[in-house]
């Protein structure tokens, strides 16, 4: 299929998905703006790439990155929120920095970029906005509790963007990876809570304890869930949700089987709070 070129914002380029997908659209002859917090990244050079430097938990920096993105591409097509990275522990071990540092990048860098963004978007009644999500965001795990609120915050926010957004002609998606083989799982990049607490060694510990053996080992192939993205965004009628990797489809249809059978089993009880007439 000949798709037109497009000009991608891309957050978190230096290594893992970010960098995957900055490479599959340059491939394939697209313009990318990807950011880094360096402001290097180890890519092959190209006139059609350009790296900036940006912390996005630092939201002072946003607004004028954004500008100087405006003016190296004046349009843009896809903005991809994917900086990003894994704190676990027990919602009781984490602390409240580790939580608020956390957010700052999972959910207020995305959402400061988007607020920014938006405008442009609107005056151009196009583009698409792609949150990287989680598949934790949909069914959490023990000791992912603050993660996959970081997520799932994105995904509350998206939802009533795409909504929103809809009739300007912007679209939104939320991705839900599974496990991908990226450095996520490594010290570079998942946060483990400082403080634990013996009582949850057997919840959040297991969680721990499995996650310090999976980096490498995770079944999901980066370059090609930037196949898949790319086939999001080329799509006529894109989802709001894609899952990417067979885990997270698992844990997506476990989840949605457990959400169905309590809203049967407790349909009763949740009908009996309506006033009388409501229900008549
Ligand atoms: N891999 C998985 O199993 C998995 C599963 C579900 C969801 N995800 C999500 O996928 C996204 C990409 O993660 P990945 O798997 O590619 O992990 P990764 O290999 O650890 O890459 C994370 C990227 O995010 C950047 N980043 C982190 N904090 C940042 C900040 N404050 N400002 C700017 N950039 C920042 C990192 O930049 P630096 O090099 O500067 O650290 C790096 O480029 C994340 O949002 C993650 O939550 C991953």
């Amino acid at each position: 299929m000949n798709t037109p070129a497009r000009n991608w914002l891309i957050t978190g380029i230096s290594r893992g998905l970010g960098r995957a997908l900055a490479e599959a659209a340059l491939a394939r002859g697209d313009t990318v703006i990807g950011t880094t917090r360096s402001g290097r990244a180890d890519l092959p050079d190209s006139q059609r790439l350009h790296i900036l430097a940006l912390d996005v938990s630092d939201p002072e920096q946003i607004r004028p990155v954004l500008r100087q993105a405006e003016w190296l591409c004046p349009r843009l097509d896809v903005l991809v929120n994917n900086a990003g990275y894994g704190l676990l522990g027990a919602v009781e071990e984490v602390s409240t920095p580790e939580t608020y540092e956390m957010f700052a990048t999972n959910f207020f860098g995305a959402y400061h970029l988007i607020q920014e963004v938006l405008p442009r978007l609107r005056a151009q009644r196009s583009g698409h906005i792609v949150n990287i999500s989680s598949i934790a965001a949909l069914a959490p795990l023990a000791g992912s509790g603050l993660y996959a609120a970081s997520k799932a915050a994105l995904e509350g926010m998206s939802e009533s963007l795409a909504a929103e957004l809809a009739p300007l002609g912007v679209r939104v998606s939320i991705v839900e990876p599974g496990g991908l083989r990226t450095g996520f799982a490594s010290a570079q990049s998942l946060h483990i809570a400082a403080h634990e607490i013996a009582d949850y060694d057997q919840s959040s510990g297991q969680t721990v304890r499995h996650f310090s053996t999976v980096d490498g080992q995770q079944p999901g192939d980066p370059e090609l869930a930037a196949q898949a993205i790319l086939e999001l965004v080329d799509a006529p009628q894109p989802p709001l949700r894609l899952l990417l990797g067979s885990d997270a489809l698992r844990r997506a249809r476990i989840k949605l089987a457990q959400l169905a059978g309590d809203i049967d089993r407790w349909e009763r009880l949740t009908r009996s709070t309506d006033y009388a007439a409501a229900t008549a």
